[in-house]
């Protein structure tokens, strides 16, 4: 076959049934979780002003050096978003709401990153944000909220990394340490990370890069640099998870991508993945955004999981398979096309998933793609079927056989055989 003009861009994918219904169904799942917990969706829009995200960070990539930034015709400056958390943040200074506000999102974010297995340019996150509180049992509920929906899915083989990144109090002496630390072996470290140390020593913690690794190993820990409070917030998490029974790892050198953390981080790495894009979900608080954006001072949490990278988790652990789009009923119609359309409404309007062939094809071609439709039953009129107003129910997969009934009770007799299927499945 020729290769078609266009194809999706890089980076970009076309997500078809049925991964597209799997998708659809992890979400379900997500959203089942959040309702339980008392969140509610926000549906943000997918463009923003650019500003909203710049305040992410200057050390952040994905604003610095990922983001798809354009000019609108009214020559804004317009970027897709790359993550939810800035908007959710710019939604709650706008609309005011009381707190704590729970909020839950799924949708997609655009990176221009480099293009992997688990990387694209264009991803679907499902995520959560607490804004209001900085209770620490805020960052369990949050925290476990992210657990339990990976033990839904089926996931067995996710570990929960926990960090805290300290705050206003603590902060500035541990990166006064750091960057000597990181200064005075400079000449030893990648040149990405020479320069990501001018602007955030942090995030040089975040290498994976070999030349770096000696120095990020003897680095000096925030955790020997937190202030009481703050210790004493990140012991009532970790006290909070045990009291779930949900297992964590302390994770000292866990810094996320994004510069707005504070305190709590964490992250979801699913051991069935390579180590480069295990990290299926991630998040933690960002008590200062709030205000970088403009808005008086709000603590808030939450967190972030990618979609595609969790289904392929589920993939590698053979986890949550796609829902079956498989018909119950393929109506057989040799009689014009007719008579198929009126019964697949009738069952349709009834519950049942029902499909028909086209093109007023034979017997033995209808009854070819009913088999390969994988439909548990064929409903067949023909030209007798038609004169006697009866309808043939043939049995596919199982030992029935074949019956005739009445038009009008084709419904019961479907209705019969789904409920005697589910009687029998194992
Ligand atoms: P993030 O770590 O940038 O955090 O992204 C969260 C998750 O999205 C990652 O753990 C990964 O599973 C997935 N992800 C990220 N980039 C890609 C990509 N290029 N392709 C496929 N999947 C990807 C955030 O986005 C924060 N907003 C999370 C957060 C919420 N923090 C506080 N609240």
């Amino acid at each position: 076959m020729a290769t078609p003009r266009f194809q999706a861009l890089r980076g970009t994918r076309d997500i078809l049934s049925p991964e597209s219904e799997r998708q659809r169904a992890l979400v379900d799942v997500f959203a089942d979780h959040c309702r339980r917990a008392g969140y509610g969706q926000i549906v943000s829009p997918i463009f923003e002003d650019a500003g909203v995200f710049e305040r992410v960070g200057e050390s952040t990539e994905i604003v610095t050096k990922e983001m798809y930034e354009f000019e609108d015709r009214d020559g804004r400056r317009i970027a897709l978003r790359p993550e939810l958390t800035a908007s959710v943040v710019r939604a709650f200074l706008q609309h005011n709401p009381t707190v704590p506000w729970k909020v839950w999102y799924e949708g997609p974010q655009f990176r221009h990153e480099r293009p992997q297995a688990g990387r694209y340019r264009q991803f679907g996150q499902v995520g959560v944000e607490v804004l209001g509180s900085d209770d620490a049992h805020v960052d369990v509920e949050v925290i476990a909220l992210g657990w339990r929906f990976y033990q839904a899915l089926g996931l067995s083989r996710v570990r929960l990394l926990l960090n805290s990144l300290g705050d206003g109090a603590s902060r500035p002496a541990y990166l006064d340490a750091l960057r000597d630390h990181l200064e005075a072996r400079r000449s030893e470290l990648s040149e990405h990370s020479r320069d990501t140390l001018d602007r955030n020593p942090l995030r040089v913690l975040d290498s994976k890069r070999p030349e770096d690794a000696d120095a990020i190993a003897s680095a000096p820990l925030m955790a020997d640099f937190l202030a009481d409070e703050t210790a004493a917030h990140f012991a009532t998490v970790g006290a909070g998870l045990d009291a779930l029974g949900i297992p964590f790892e302390i994770s000292p050198r866990l810094v996320r991508g994004l510069d707005y953390y504070t305190r709590t981080t964490f992250e979801y790495a699913s051991d069935a993945l390579d180590t480069a894009q295990n990290a299926v979900g991630g998040g933690g608080r960002y008590d200062g955004l709030a205000e970088s954006l403009g808005g008086k001072p709000t603590p808030g949490i939450g967190f972030a999981l990618g979609i595609e990278r969790i289904l392929l988790a589920c993939d590698a652990e053979g986890a949550f398979p796609a829902p079956s789009t498989t018909p119950q009923v393929f109506v057989v119609d040799v009689t014009g096309g007719m008579e198929a359309s009126a019964i697949v409404d009738g069952l349709r309007s009834s519950g049942i998933a029902a499909d028909r062939g086209f093109d007023q094809r034979s017997m033995k071609a209808q009854m070819k793609l009913a088999d390969r439709s994988g439909a548990p039953w064929a409903v067949i009129v023909g030209e007798d079927e038609l004169a006697a107003d009866t309808v043939t129910v043939r049995d596919l997969v199982g030992d029935e056989g074949q019956t005739t009934v009445g038009r009008d009770d084709l419904l019961t007799e479907i209705a019969r055989r789904v409920e005697s299927n589910r009687r029998d499945a194992p």
